[in-house]
This record gives C-alpha cells, structure tokens and sequence, in this order.
C-alpha cells in the first residue's frame, strides 16, 4: 500500500535548509511542499531550485498553511524557541535543528508547549539516526573491546572571523560550543552518560564568542576529552580507547562515515556503510514515520536525550562563563 506522502515546509532558507531539501528529495513518499524566508525574492529562488510548490515571504504564513504536515526549524540557534513554538501552537509537527534551544529552560519551555498541543517535537541531532554511529554505540553496548577508558572526540574547521556571520555573531548563539560541540559532547553522553564533573576552558573572539573549548568529561572508570574550534582543521574524529581495542568512528564522525575496529595485538578492520545522501535523509524517515503513526515524541531521540545534551552544555558554559 503506498504510504501517505509527508508535505514539509522549511523555516529560513539558508546553508543547512538547502543540504535538507536535497535529501528530502531523495525520500519517495516526502515532499518539500513550502520554504518560508524573511525575504520572499530568497524563499521564491529556493522554491524553484529545490521544488518547493510554495514560497513565503514570512515564517508566519507558512505556519498558516494547513496543508504541512511537518515543519524544519532551520534559522540560527537563538530562534529555535520562537520558530518551534510558532508552528507547535498552530499544530505543526517540529523538526528544530541542534542544539534545540539556548539553554535548557527555553528546551523546557518548548516541551512543555508541545506536549499541551499534543504535537510532535524532536531536536534534528542527525547523527543520531546514522547507520555507522548506531553500529559504534551497539558495539559499545555489548562491550566489543570490553569496558571504555577513555574518549577522545573533536570536532574543528578553519573559518576567517566574520562578524556578519551567524557562526561568529554571539547575539544568536554564535561560537564553537553550540554550532560544533555539541557533537564531541552528544558522544561523550550517549556511550559514557552525564558525567560526574566536567573541567573545560576557551578562547574568545573579539566579540566573546567562544573560538574553540576544551573540555574534560570526569566518570567513574573513565574520562572524554572533547573538542571543538573554529580556528583550525581537526580530524574530526571520535575515538573510544576500551579495555581491549579501540573503536574508531572516522573523520568526519557526526555525518555518514566509517568505523575502524583495532585489538590490543594491532588486528584492524574497516567497517564501512552505504550511504546515498547527505545524510539528513535518516532523520527525515524516522520522522516520517512518527507522524505516520501518530506518535508525539521519538524514540531515538527523545526528550530526555535533548535535555540533558543542552543541560550539559549549560555545565560547560558555567565553566567557561559564557553567557548570551
Ligand atoms: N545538522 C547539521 O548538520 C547542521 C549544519 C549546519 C547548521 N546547522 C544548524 O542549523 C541552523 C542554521 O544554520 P545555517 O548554517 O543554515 O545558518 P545560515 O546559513 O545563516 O541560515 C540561517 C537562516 O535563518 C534565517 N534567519 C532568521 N533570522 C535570522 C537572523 N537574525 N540572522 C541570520 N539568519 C536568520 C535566514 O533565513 P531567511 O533570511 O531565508 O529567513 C538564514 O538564511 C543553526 O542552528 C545550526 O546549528 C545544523
């Protein structure tokens, strides 16, 4: 039986709006159905280069729509409270980008908004829903190389400062931490748990946004070394030293990628996976198929996962002193 097609509207059309929409493409039973910008000359170019059906010039209209069955939060980190709830109060399904808000009260807020809607939320960790990370953490699970001892996961690329830019511009959550490394921590929480105490320290661009923050995660057997900077080109790579082997998932670890398994006596192997998009395609389809069966919350990344990735980033915040 050919299942029900998903029509998806997109809020703000910038650089991650047009990967989503290219993979979006990619799914059968899915449709980009209507692009929202605050300028409706952009939302009409994006429309005809991804074939949207309708542009709007304000992400209000869009919410209007009563033909979309699924939203994409895709503006920058300060919105995501506002779009989100724009759509949750008029009965949109939410897909909101990470991190989910700016800090946990304002996660909170938005839960507490969908779950009064009765409405379908869920934070757009992709990573989550990546065959090779899913692999990783099920080898993990069943102690493949036995317990972990440490982690080390980093995440850096090299960018001129630009203040005209959402990345560096503070005023909307601009800054290593919260665009790159939530990834090294989202890790770190989903193969090691909260950890006990967290030490971290950064560097500030003129304007106070962070430019890269270490970060040592404490547990009880067990301690990550998390990275993330936006002055120099990492590896990007998230590597888990157990009792046995390491586990490696390779650069770049937070999109499609593959894992290299190596022993105590030097025996390696690659395991690699299959991937035809971008990526974003494995999130989409799950979503699809909680509005499908009329669930109002995801099982892979649920609410309590979302809270405690932001509320760990408060931590490191705290530790760092950075405020917006
Ligand atoms: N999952 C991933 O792999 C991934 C990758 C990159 C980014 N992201 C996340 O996606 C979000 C957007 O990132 P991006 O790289 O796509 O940013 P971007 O290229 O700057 O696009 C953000 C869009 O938001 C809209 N917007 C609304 N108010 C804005 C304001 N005051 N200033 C700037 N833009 C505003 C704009 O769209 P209109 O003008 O068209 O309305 C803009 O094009 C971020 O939260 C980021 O963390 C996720």
């Amino acid at each position: 039986m050919a299942l029900k097609t998903i029509r998806w509207g997109i809020i703000g059309a910038g650089k991650i709006a047009k990967k989503f929409a290219q993979d979006l493409n990619t799914i059968p039973d899915a449709q980009l159905y209507a692009i929202a910008s605050r300028d409706i000359t952009r939302a009409k170019k994006f429309a005809s280069d991804f074939s949207a059906l309708k542009s709007y010039g304000s992400y209000e209209e869009l919410a209007l729509d009563n033909n979309i069955d699924a939203v994409y939060i895709a503006t920058p980190h300060s919105f995501h409270k506002a779009h989100s709830i724009l759509c949750l109060e008029h009965k949109i399904p939410v897909l909101c980008e990470k991190p989910f808000a700016m800090n946990l009260s304002e996660v909170e807020e938005m839960i507490s908004i969908a779950k009064s809607n009765n409405i379908l939320l869920m934070e757009a960790m992709w990573t989550a829903f990546l065959p090779h990370f899913q692999y990783t953490l099920d080898l993990l699970n069943k102690k493949h190389f036995g317990e972990i001892v440490k982690l080390e996961a980093d995440f850096g690329f090299f960018t001129p400062y630009n203040t005209q830019s959402r990345l560096f511009n503070k005023s909307v959550g601009g800054g290593s931490l919260l665009d790159i490394g939530i990834y090294p921590i989202f890790v770190a929480l989903s193969s090691l748990g909260v950890p006990n105490t967290i030490e971290a320290k950064a560097e500030q661009f003129p304007n106070g946004a962070d430019s890269e923050c270490d970060m040592i995660f404490h547990y009880d057997n067990a301690k990550a070394n998390l990275k993330s900077t936006l002055t120099e080109e990492t590896k990007t790579e998230a590597t888990f030293h157990c009792e046995h082997g390491t586990i490696k998932i390779n650069g770049r670890f937070h999109q499609p990628s593959s894992v290299t398994l190596t022993d105590n006596k030097g025996n390696s192997e690659i395991k690699t996976f299959d991937y035809k998009t971008i990526g974003y395609s494995h999130e989409i389809e799950h979503f699809n198929q909680l509005i499908r069966t009329n669930k109002t919350v995801s099982d892979i990344m649920t609410f309590e996962k979302s809270r405690t990735l932001i509320s760990t980033i408060d931590r490191v915040r705290e530790k760092i002193s950075l405020k917006y």
